[in-house]
């Protein structure tokens, strides 16, 4: 065997180490890029990108970047309060139903609570209302459609005022 190999026993531990933290908006690109805007002719800039309340956080799995969501103060007309809208939530491909969307979530979930948001919504793709109802977001309203991208409903959850 290679002594080398094995100077450091931890280094495989070292590479499934999950942290979430927040990001510079660029760092969200190649991810948003690949999964929500795989094959269109669309920007991997969102509107609110850049405002001053907007963050964006994001899950690494040792070094490497692997889910993704920004968060930016945005009012739904159905809802009062001060509210965030969840945008650009994604998960690289070959690390989806890992449990690490659910996790990042709720960390977003917990950073929303400090800054006193009293409720959080989205713009959901069709095929992710399942995975955001499992964090207990609900359904508001009719599906509509973004061009190029497909059906949407918006979904939200209430916040706990802290
Ligand atoms: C939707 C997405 C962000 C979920 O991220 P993820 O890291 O795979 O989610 P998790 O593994 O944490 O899933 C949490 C739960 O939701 C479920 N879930 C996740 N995605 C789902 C989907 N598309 N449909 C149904 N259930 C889903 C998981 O099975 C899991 O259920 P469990 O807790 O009972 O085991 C990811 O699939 C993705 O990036 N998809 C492509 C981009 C996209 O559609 N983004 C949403 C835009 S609105």
């Amino acid at each position: 065997m290679n002594a080398f190999l094995n100077l450091n026993p931890n280094n495989e531990q070292a590479n499934d180490m999950i942290e979430i933290r927040l990001i510079k908006v660029e760092e969200t690109y190649s991810i948003r890029k690949e999964e929500l805007r795989k094959n269109m002719d669309l920007s991997t800039q969102f509107e609110g990108d850049f405002d001053e309340e907007t963050f964006h956080l994001g899950l690494f799995k040792g070094n490497e970047l692997v889910s993704i969501a920004s968060f930016t103060s945005s009012n739904y007309k159905e809802f009062e309060g001060k509210q965030f809208q969840l945008r650009g939530m994604a998960t690289k491909e070959e690390y989806q139903g890992q449990g690490l969307g659910r996790k990042l979530v709720g960390r977003a979930l917990k950073i929303l609570i400090d800054k006193k948001s009293n409720l959080v919504w989205c713009h959901s793709r069709i095929t992710a209302v399942d995975f955001y109802s499992k964090m207990d977001f609900k359904i508001i309203g009719e599906v509509f459609e973004i061009p190029i991208i497909g059906k949407h409903i918006v979904m939200y959850k209430d916040l706990p005022i802290k």
